[in-house]
């Protein structure tokens, strides 16, 4: 009996129809259940490919209407590419996402997507549907008009994929799926537009998670001044909005085991306070909270697959707005680890946000490790574009870690250098550190600065400036923010922290 299993996806009302979907690899005819299901239609399959110019190659379709022979409304015929090589996850995902963008094409209420592969594994059908939900994503809440393709398809969309027999399937797909819960946190809340989404109601979305057994406390000024968080409340001070801090913890492992530790920068919008920004594009600016959207991303998947781990989310949720209270440059702060720095630039307050979200936790929680993520540069959109996120770490283990991660999830990273030539960057003339080192290699500076905060805990600082939003479409993301670093992190968890002896 082939294994079944359903995917359902909300939809506005229109007609039914049922579609199903085979798979031909490169330069071959259906073969074993997809040549069943050709052969019912009767058709000459060479004469049609070769009319068609299908050649079995990813991206190739033949579309066939009511076929005779079969109870679908249509039959939908992909290419798998090269036959015989196992795919690889990030390749399964992809090929759901384009399946997906292929359905919703067809409009079908009812689609049976038969996989007959040689090496098909439950991980690869988990891949399949993650790929199939990042697509479908979108972000409409805000559209009253109803005018497009979607609103145009049926209500629910059944999909079942028939994979024959397969171990642990539904456990697979329940974990990938819970990663993808997280992706979509992540990429909402960076949709949301920055009147709607400020500091405390970032927080209350992440209080959202205790119901799903994370430890939630939110921080408020006062409880922020009383530990000293000079860096971050200067960058407040200016807004009208109150700023939080957010401590997450999902505790999956042995007490005692030391945690990891995830820190966000969340500046709900940045408009570069005094130091303003030009008009150009501001209005991207309310994805400068693209850094905790993933780490309260990452936190709801740990806590959705009940990850074997410890791991802390710290997300420092601020404004940056110009004002007769804002901070200026000229100021002078001190930090909550007691350093001083000289404010240059009011633009570059991300750093003072992380300074004292890094310090609290390192000095809190005592990880065995730090990663923080965070959208700190428009120097690191110049330098790698949307492909790759910028990897600064001052531990070549923990490096080579994300490294892996990246390539293994899709959410690649690419290690940029630190050191002494580039500390010289934000030496002050007035106090311990400058906030703002100039063009010359804006983002590694930016990373300088991070690591006088983080007191020697091995340490990864990713910077997501140019792939947390505004990447161009992709297989599975056609949305403006892509929920980067939640299937990054998720992935550096389970082999780094989860995959341990004892
Ligand atoms: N949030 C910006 C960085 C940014 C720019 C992210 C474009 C995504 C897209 C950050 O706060 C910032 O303004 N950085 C300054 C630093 C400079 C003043 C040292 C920058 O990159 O220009
Ligand atoms: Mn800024
Ligand atoms: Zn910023």
């Amino acid at each position: 009996m082939p294994r079944e299993l359903a995917i359902s996806f909300a939809q506005q009302p229109r007609r039914t129809s049922a579609l199903t979907v085979i798979y031909v690899a490169e330069d071959k005819s259906p073969e074993g259940r997809a040549g069943e299901i050709w052969a019912r239609t009767g058709l000459d399959f060479q004469r049609i490919a070769a009319s068609a110019g299908f050649g079995g190659r990813p991206g190739n379709a033949l579309d066939i209407i009511a076929p005779q022979g079969l109870e679908s409304d249509r039959l939908l015929v992909l290419g798998r590419g090269g036959q015989g090589d196992a795919l690889s996850d990030t390749a399964w995902c992809d090929r759901g996402g384009s399946l997906w963008a292929r359905i919703e094409a067809t409009r079908a209420a009812t689609v049976t997507v038969v996989l007959d592969e040689p090496k098909l594994s439950a991980r690869g059908v988990a891949e399949l549907a993650a790929g199939m939900r990042l697509r479908h994503y979108r972000f409409d809440k805000y559209r009253t008009a109803s005018g497009d393709a979607r609103s145009a398809g049926p209500e629910t969309v059944e999909v079942t994929i028939s994979a024959g027999r397969l171990e642990g399937v539904d456990a697979a797909i329940a974990d990938r799926d819970a990663v993808v819960e997280g992706t979509l946190l992540a990429r909402t809340l960076v949709n949301e537009p920055p009147n709607v989404l400020g500091p405390v109601e970032f927080a209350s979305q992440a209080n959202g998670l205790a119901d799903l057994g994370v430890a939630i406390e939110v921080l408020t000024p006062e409880d922020m001044d009383k530990l000293g968080m000079g860096a971050l409340l200067a960058v407040a001070k200016g807004s009208e909005r109150p700023a939080r801090l957010v401590v997450m913890q999902w505790n999956g492992a042995r007490k005692g085991d030391a945690p990891v530790a995830f820190v966000g920068k969340g500046v709900v919008f940045d408009t570069g306070g005094i130091s303003i920004k030009p008009g150009a594009s501001m209005q991207d600016m309310k994805g400068d909270m693209g850094g905790a959207a993933a780490v309260t991303g990452l936190m709801k998947a740990l806590a959705l697959r009940k990850a074997r781990v410890n791991a802390v989310g710290v997300i420092g949720l601020v404004e940056n707005m110009p004002d007769g209270k804002a901070y200026r440059p000229g100021d002078i702060l001190t930090a909550m680890s007691g350093k001083t720095i000289e404010v240059i630039n009011t633009d570059a307050e991300g750093r003072l946000v992380l300074a004292d979200a890094l310090w609290y936790t390192q000095d809190r929680f005592k990880p065995r490790a730090m990663i923080d993520l965070a959208t700190l540069t428009g120097a690191m959109l110049v330098a790698l574009g949307h492909d790759h996120a910028g990897l600064f770490s001052n531990d070549d283990t923990l490096a080579g870690q994300l490294q892996a991660a990246g390539m293994a999830s899709g959410e690649k990273v690419w290690r940029l250098p630190m050191g002494p030539a580039y500390e010289k960057l934000i030496e002050s003339r007035f106090a311990d550190i400058k906030n703002a080192g100039g063009r010359p290699a804006g983002s590694i500076s930016a990373a300088q600065f991070l690591q006088h905060f983080t007191n020697g805990v091995p340490w990864g600082h990713i910077d997501i400036a140019g792939t947390g939003f505004g990447a161009p479409n992709s297989e599975i993301n056609t949305s403006w923010s892509s929920g980067f670093g939640v299937a990054l992190l998720d992935r550096f968890v389970r082999e780094t922290c989860e995959n341990r002896e004892g």
